[in-house]
């Protein structure tokens, strides 16, 4: 049932508020001052000693669900003192790279059977590791299959762009870097800023949603455009790769999410002045590393489109002819779950403007069942 709304996907995109607070729900425990102190996870209470004991946290999974991880990896490094690796399922398979006794194999996927991602898992439980599974779907492949894990509680998700998925998992792996962290004095002041940005989240991804006419003007300039180019870094690289998979997936154009750090050794060659390309630099510890990238593309006529925190969008405008795009701020490790907003919508927009199909893009199913 969509509803008021003309596509799931609008309407996916639209309930995020409510998907995120039923994502939380139960989860985020009060102490006595009615503070909430603590992160309970029931699938997971009984594993995260092991989990914390383990010599890597391997995140594994396909599509949006790995970039998901990816946006999750830089607060998991940090809460968990334990390093984190990623897989892509397919990869991880191709390569039969190594998965130890010792690792803790966490799979992602919002279907909960991925052939990639089930095939992975088999062969990670073979090697003898954790098994741990993030997954929207009760009773599916990957949850029966692993050894424990958490239930993302998201809704039904039809629309085969995933976009509700997106952010309550990486809201679960924040919350899973804060059950695995614990109470440790070295983590007290980032464990209490996440909880209380987890508890306003909603708020914010209510506010971020308001900028819909603003992409829907944004889309009708990119219209016509062959390509797209989004560059972030940090906790934003995934959010430039998500996004531009959105806009790759459903509005039928080319679109490329590049790690910033790497613009000089290679992708700045593309740069001229007709290629549009959006850069996310919300305020976080890579912010003026971004001002610097801004620059540069900006002495070689690029037509920038910089996402940027409220109020930062004279600071971050080399020129007239930037656009900005302001976001509300919120916890650095929290950003991309509001980042990724703007983009959704604008893929969505410039979707239904090309007129192509935004729930069932040409070849592509909802669940990739065959490898
Ligand atoms: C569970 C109940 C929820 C109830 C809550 C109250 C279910 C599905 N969930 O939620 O309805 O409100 O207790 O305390 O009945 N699991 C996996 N792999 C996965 C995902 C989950 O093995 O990929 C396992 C978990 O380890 C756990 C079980 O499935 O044993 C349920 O997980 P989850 O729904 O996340 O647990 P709770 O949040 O405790
Ligand atoms: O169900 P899963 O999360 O395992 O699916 C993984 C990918 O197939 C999926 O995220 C795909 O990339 C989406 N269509 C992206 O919007």
């Amino acid at each position: 049932n969509k509803g008021k709304y003309e596509h799931y996907m609008q309407k996916e995109i639209h309930e995020q508020p409510e998907s995120l607070t039923t994502t939380m729900r139960g989860r985020l425990i009060r102490g006595g001052s009615h503070k909430v102190k603590t992160v309970l996870l029931g699938g997971l209470k009984d594993h995260l000693k092991t989990i914390r004991r383990s010599r890597r946290i391997v995140f594994i999974g396909c599509g949006t669900s790995y970039n998901a991880a990816l946006a999750a990896r830089p607060i998991l490094e940090e809460l968990s003192g334990v390093p984190v690796t990623m897989e892509v399922a397919s990869d991880l398979l191709d390569r039969q790279g190594p998965i130890y006794r010792e690792d803790t194999a966490v799979f992602v996927s919002q279907s909960g059977e991925t052939a990639d991602t089930l095939l992975a898992l088999e062969y990670a439980l073979e090697n003898g590791a954790l098994c741990v599974g993030i997954t929207n779907t009760v009773g599916s492949a990957i949850a029966r299959h692993t050894h424990c894990g958490v239930h993302i509680n998201a809704g039904a998700e039809i629309g085969v762009a995933s976009t509700k998925a997106y952010t309550s998992q990486i809201v679960v792996m924040a919350m899973l870097a804060l059950a695995i962290g614990g109470d440790t004095i070295s983590n007290e002041a980032k464990r209490e800023a996440t909880i209380d940005g987890l508890i306003d989240l909603p708020n914010k991804v209510r506010e971020v949603l308001q900028l819909d006419q603003e992409m829907k003007d944004l889309a009708k300039l990119l219209i016509a455009e062959q390509s797209l180019l989004v560059f972030g870094r940090g906790y934003n690289y995934a959010t430039a790769l998500e996004g531009a998979l959105k806009v790759k997936e459903v509005a039928l154009m080319h679109s490329e999410g590049i790690l910033a750090g790497e613009m000089k050794h290679g992708p700045l060659a593309l740069v001229d002045e007709n290629l549009p390309i959006v850069v996310i630099a919300t305020r976080d510890a890579c912010f003026s590393k971004q001002q610097s990238v801004i620059q540069q593309l900006h002495a070689r006529k690029g037509r920038l489109i910089v996402m940027c925190s409220k109020g930062d969008a004279a600071a971050v405008s080399p020129g007239e002819s930037c656009r900005a795009i302001e976001v509300p701020q919120v916890e650095d490790c929290l950003q991309p779950v509001v980042n990724i907003i703007p983009l959704q919508l604008l893929a969505y927009h410039l979707t239904v403007l090309r007129g192509f199909n935004v729930d069932q893009p040409r070849n592509l199913a909802k669940s990739v069942t065959t490898q």
